[in-house]
């Protein structure tokens, strides 16, 4: 077992590295080697990296790939996407290849509300306490100006201060739910710091407030933070086509492909398991995007999740019916996302993604993702009712095999070559390899 460590986050880097090797590699050098392979030559550039967060040893490598040929809402985006699983890029293509050929994505914005909450503990009075918060609220407001001044004037801020009697589900908890609209920015900092504004005015003007007991003015604050649960900042994507479009598939009708598609999401629709599993394979290209983009995926994961139990029961986040033989696929879902400040502005690839996608608006952010996360269902749900998911899946993972078995450049070639039209099975891609290796 290991010693614990004194004093970790005040080594350097290297005494950092050096106490990793000492401590899990017995001072093996190639431990140290692969540690130190991912640093950046580009000093700055490195530096920048080691202070996003505390005790860097090295940096962490994810793929970026690009989706191109989304048609959204009429105008032609590449994507770029962030992500280690193989298929996910090439599925969100050929998705995307797919729906261009059929008029697109349509997108839009339903609501950009964000929450944060002062939880708070009080024992008295509920009436004094309402008749408080109603003489309170101008003063939250007013000594917040300097924190909403300038997001007031570029047309965002303070939506809205409630106080709401949470005493049935915990003795004497309250909170003032608060409602923000922070336009381009995420609006964590923003909104923490109003929250904490705002508990600060309460608790002092509440132990100057004479119509209080001793006992009432003793409002204990708990805690002031944005909530990741955004059901007012949704985002709705979709597509539709005549189902006769829906032609793609040798060997299956364009019928028959509706019909299977769409009971394979009521499934999703009413049984957990298999929502779980569905909402997963958006999730790749919903948390793939907004990775590359800078933007928070567990908030965005945390957030998806709780959407999709709203109704006391976890379901799929899409949707698709047919009318009138019009084949409709659509997803709505909660994304609280930013394309300025946090990392938008700091980290280089960031920064090319977001051009990429012509310096997009949060809103137009956010209908870009959830058409990511729409096309990676359709893609995955085409597969699971037609060929099953593990052909496709398995062609593009037979490279990730054969790295890891060490196959040449040309051993690769002939391999791929062989299992072209065939299923890929990790046991017939080593016995492949083994008889390659075997002549
Ligand atoms: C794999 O990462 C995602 C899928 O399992 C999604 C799904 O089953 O819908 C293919």
């Amino acid at each position: 077992m290991i010693k614990p460590v004194k004093g970790f986050s005040k080594l350097t880097k290297e005494e950092k590295v050096s106490w990793v090797v000492a401590s899990f590699f017995k001072n093996n050098p190639d431990a140290e080697s692969i540690i130190k392979r991912y640093w950046n030559d580009d000093g700055a550039l490195q530096q920048l990296h080691d202070e996003f967060i505390e005790n860097t040893i090295s940096n962490y490598y994810l793929p970026f790939g690009i989706a191109p040929n989304f048609l959204i809402n009429g105008k032609l985006f590449a994507v770029p996407m962030a992500i280690e699983e193989s298929s996910v890029v090439a599925a969100a293509s050929k998705a995307a290849k797919f729906w261009f050929d059929r008029g697109g994505f349509k997108a839009e914005v339903i609501s950009t509300t964000k929450i944060g909450q002062v939880h708070f503990m009080y024992t008295g009075d509920k009436s004094k306490l309402d008749n408080f918060f109603s003489q309170v609220t101008p003063k939250l407001i007013s000594d917040s100006k300097s924190i909403t001044k300038n997001m007031e004037n570029r047309g965002g801020g303070v939506m809205s201060i409630e106080m709401v009697d949470k005493t049935s589900v915990l003795e004497n908890y309250y909170q003032l739910h608060c409602k923000f609209e922070t336009l381009d920015a995420m609006g964590a900092n923003f909104i923490n710091s109003c929250l904490e504004q705002f508990a600060k005015t309460f608790k002092s003007e509440a132990n100057n407030f004479s119509d209080f007991s001793e006992d009432e003015k003793g409002v204990e604050i708990v805690m002031s933070i944005l909530s990741n649960y955004v059901p007012d900042c949704i985002v709705r994507a979709e597509v539709s086509c005549p189902v006769s479009e829906l032609n793609e598939d040798e060997g299956v009708s364009p019928n028959e492909f509706a019909e299977k598609f769409i009971r394979a999401v009521q499934i999703a629709q009413v049984e957990p398991y298999r929502a779980v599993t569905h909402n997963k394979g958006i999730m790749n290209g919903v948390d793939a995007v907004v990775l590359a983009t800078g933007n928070d995926f567990r908030a965005v994961e945390a957030g998806v999740h709780a959407y999709a139990a709203r109704n006391g029961s976890y379901g799929s986040l899409t949707h698709a019916t047919i009318e009138n033989e019009v084949f409709k696929f659509w997803i709505e879902l909660p994304l609280a996302l930013g394309t300025v400040g946090g990392l938008t502005n700091l980290h280089p690839l960031v920064k090319l993604a977001l051009e990429m996608l012509e310096k997009p608006s949060a809103k137009e952010l956010m209908q870009i993702i959830a058409v990511a996360g729409l096309a990676q269902n359709f893609g995955a749900l085409r597969s699971l009712t037609t060929t099953g998911i593990q052909k496709g899946h398995m062609k593009m993972h037979l490279m990730n095999i054969l790295n890891q078995m060490g196959a040449t450049a040309s051993e690769k070639l002939q391999i791929v070559a062989y299992f072209e039209g065939k299923t890929v099975i990790h046991s017939d891609v080593v016995a492949k390899f083994n008889e390659l290796r075997a002549v």
